[in-house]
Parts: C-alpha cells; structure tokens; sequence
C-alpha cells in the first residue's frame, strides 16, 4: 500500500511540484486547497504529467470539521502543510490576515488532526511545515545555518516563526508527534516538462515570475531595486532553488518522519548565492533574447546577501539541490513560454 500524503495548499506553486515528487517517490498524494491563490487547471497539469488524477478536496484549512472529515476519510501517513499567504508588503499591509491565514490556519489543521485522532479515526500523521529563510532577517554572517538568530522582519515571517513555535509546544505535548520544519530559500523554476509553474496574479513581487514576463513580453523591463549594495555587482544575492529540488526535499523529509527520525528543522537552499544581475543574465542565455532592466532604489526591508548552509538536511535526509541556476531559469522560461498567461490561458 502507497501511503497517502495530504498536501494542503497542493495546488500552489510549491505543492503542485511536491504533488509530482511524491507520486515519483511511489506516494499517494491528496491535495486540500480553496484555489484561493491557484487554478483548478493544475488538476489537469498534473494528471497528464503523473498519468493519475490528482484526488482533491476543494475548502478551507480554517474550517476545521471539514479538515477534521478530511483526515478521517484519507487518513493521512502524513500531512504537508503548504496553505498559506506569503507576500511579504501585503503582511505589512494586512497583518491580520497573516495571523489568521497564517497562524490560524496551521492551528485549524492541528486542531483537526488532534480530533481526527483523539477520536480513534485516524492514526497520528507525520507533519511537515512550510517555513521560509526570512525568519532569520538580516542575518550576521552568511551562509546561514539553522541555528542562526531569528530575526523576522516582516508580519509574514513572525507568523511562520509562530507556527514554528506552536508545533515545538505541541510535539513538547505529544511527544510521538513527528514534526519537520523546512526553512525555505528562494524557490524558482518550473517542472521539466513546462506544465506547471509559478502563476503569481497581478504584477509579481518576486524576481524570477518578473523576469520571466519581462522576457515573454507581458511587461516592459525589470526594476532591479539597488545596485549600491556591499556585493560584487552591487545588486542583491540570494540562495535560489529550483522548486524541483525544494520539492525532492519534501520527499525526503517526509520519507525520513516515516522510517522513524525524530523531528527537524532544516535549511532547503543549495548554499549558493547568486546576484539579481546573475538572474538577469542567465535568464538571457536562456530564452535567447534581452531582458531590459533599469536600476531603481532599493526595495524597503530587502537585505544585501543570504544564502543557506544546507550541511543540516543532507547529514539528516540525505538530499542536495541538483539543478543550477541556468536549469532554473530554463526550466522557467519553458513554462512561462508555454504559457504567457499563466494557468487562465488553460
Ligand atoms: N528584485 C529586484 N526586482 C524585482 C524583484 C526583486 O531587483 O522586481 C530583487 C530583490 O531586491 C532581491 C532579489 O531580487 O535582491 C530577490 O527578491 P525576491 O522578491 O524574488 O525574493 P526575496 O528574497 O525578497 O523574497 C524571498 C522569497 C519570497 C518570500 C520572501 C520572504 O522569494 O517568496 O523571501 O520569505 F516571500
């Protein structure tokens, strides 16, 4: 019997990917999401890359008998927790609506399982959480290791650190509870295959989606927000990762909380930190043609430089990240090519 993995937010941009990963790695994933911030059109994605359709439960994580009727129907080996809102300005914005997506929506779904299997209808699952690398702020000295200084710098951060915290009292609670935490860096790229990728609605915030539709022609030129930083080219350097291999990291972490390791929390980046001039250019070299650019002022709150010390997850689940940065960019310009508009041209 495959085990069965539930993925919330499965049809999102990192999810989608681990969806694939998983049904590689001989799993079965189910995915529970609202389409809040993805497409149904990934369900169809998906089945033509994996040759199985994708079960999905369609609602919200912060309704938690449904949640609850979720775990007792699939009964989960484990649960991938990926919902959630993740810009950064909008946190700032809308703070409120990262505590209760963010941290009410994780507290929703712990809730649920507790009730699934306090209630004898579900076996406890493995958990693994969806964290990210901007819980260490500005760091003091790269590359970052986990036991760096936690320092998050924007509402979206402090609520994944507050999930982080709550999931430490909860396993402190039931000690049999498995629980990894996997600090994101920068994820990029797209499947192989060109299907599936990033489809950030309105105008990007993250470099790579702008880049892209720079590229493809949806927009004019990048802003490359300061090129006065203390960095080589003066622009600023993070560990991009291709979702490929964030997603093959999931699959470790989930196959490591299975066979009985205790919980984690780890670095997922490749160790390696690249300028967005870096980006710029091997987008180039990539799709073949320019990408116009014009410096602009630094953006508030970024930072010059962080790359991840990765050593953690490999001595523990035996992963690396693979693919370099011209794969990344690639990869991403075979989806963005393939599909100007994003999943609504589907
Ligand atoms: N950048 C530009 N122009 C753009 C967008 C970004 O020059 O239009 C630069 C930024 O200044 C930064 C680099 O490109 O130097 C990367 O910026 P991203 O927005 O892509 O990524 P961040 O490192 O700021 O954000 C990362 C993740 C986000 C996550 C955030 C907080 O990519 O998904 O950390 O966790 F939300």
């Amino acid at each position: 019997m495959s085990p069965t993995i539930l993925l919330t937010g499965g049809a999102g941009y990192i999810g989608s990917h681990t969806f694939v990963a998983l049904v590689e790695a001989g799993y079965t994933p189910v995915i529970l999401d609202n389409f809040s911030n993805s497409h149904p059109a990934v369900l169809d994605r998906l089945a033509r890359i994996t040759g199985m359709t994708p079960v999905c439960e369609r609602g919200d994580v912060l309704d938690t008998p449904w949640v609850q009727s979720v775990v007792t129907r699939h009964t989960p080996a484990a649960v991938v927790h990926f919902a959630g809102v993740k810009a950064v300005g909008e946190s700032v914005a809308q703070p409120l609506k990262y505590y209760r997506q963010n941290v009410g929506g994780s507290l929703s779904l712990l809730q649920a399982i507790e009730s699934a299997v306090d209630a004898g209808a579900a076996p406890l699952p493995a958990f693994v959480f969806s964290s990210t690398a901007t819980v260490y702020g500005d760091p003091d000295e790269v590359p970052v290791r986990e036991s760096a200084p936690l320092r998050p710098s924007s509402p979206y951060a402090q609520t994944k650190l507050t999930v982080e915290e709550m999931l430490g009292c909860a396993v402190v609670a039931r000690p049999a509870w498995r629980v990894g935490v996997l600090r994101y860096f920068n994820p990029v790229g797209a499947h192989a295959s060109g299907l599936i990728g990033e489809d950030p609605s309105g105008i990007p915030n993250n470099l790579m989606p702008f880049v892209s539709q720079v590229a493809v022609g949806r927009r004019e030129r990048l802003s490359v927000f300061g090129n006065d930083y203390p960095t080589p080219d003066g622009t600023g350097i993070r560990d991009y990762i291709h979702v490929q291999d964030l997603a093959e990291g999931h699959v470790a972490a989930v196959r490591a909380l299975l066979a009985g390791q205790p919980g984690f929390t780890l670095n997922l980046g490749t160790g390696k930190g690249s300028s967005v001039l870096d980006v710029v250019h091997a987008f180039e070299r990539a799709c073949g043609r320019p990408v116009p650019y014009q410096v602009a002022p630094r953006r508030p709150g970024d930072v010059a430089e962080y790359f991840a010390d990765p050593a953690r997850a490999r001595e523990l689940l035996g992963w690396q990240a693979r693919r370099g940065l011209d794969e990344m960019c690639a990869d991403s310009w075979r989806w963005q090519s393939g599909n100007p508009a994003g999943y609504a041209g589907a």
